[in-house]
């Protein structure tokens, strides 16, 4: 059902934790699951010089958050912003389908953060909601009955 690498970012996930000297921080939740995601960055010079995060929530979450903070670890803010939940799904070589939805909240967490930072410091950038072929939150009811 998963791939091998879901169950090693799941297994092992990287960048756990809270980042102390965080100057950044994004938090997402679904409200049907109730799964939450928090993303803490680092960011000087434009850059995510760190990143780290704690998800309560499913495997398929904390892969997809693993594998969105190593994505997203020493990129441009621009950059990081691009990054969509199917390119986090792509590195992981896919989630099963009724998993899609839990790679959303990872995306959404790195454009909280980034939101959040650009606040804090008066940056002004357009951080634009991605489009999406489905509704999360309706799917996500559809498949937990
Ligand atoms: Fe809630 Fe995956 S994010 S089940």
């Amino acid at each position: 059902m998963y791939s091998e690498k879901v169950m090693d970012h799941f297994e092992n996930p990287r960048n756990v934790g809270r980042l102390e000297n965080a100057n950044a921080v994004g938090e997402v939740g679904n409200a049907v699951c109730g799964d939450i995601m928090k993303i803490y960055m680092y960011i000087d010079n434009g850059i995510i010089q760190d990143v780290k995060f704690k998800t309560f929530g499913c495997g398929a979450a904390i892969a997809t958050s693993s594998m969105a903070t190593e994505l997203v670890k020493g990129k441009t803010i621009e950059e990081a912003l691009s990054l969509s939940n199917k390119a986090v799904m792509d590195a992981l070589d896919g989630l099963p389908p009724a998993k899609v939805h839990c790679s959303v909240l990872a995306e959404q967490a790195i454009r909280a953060a980034i939101k959040d930072y650009c606040e804090k410091t008066g940056i002004d950038i357009e951080i634009s909601e991605p489009e999406r072929s489905f509704d999360c939150a309706s799917y996500h009811g559809a498949m937990n009955g």
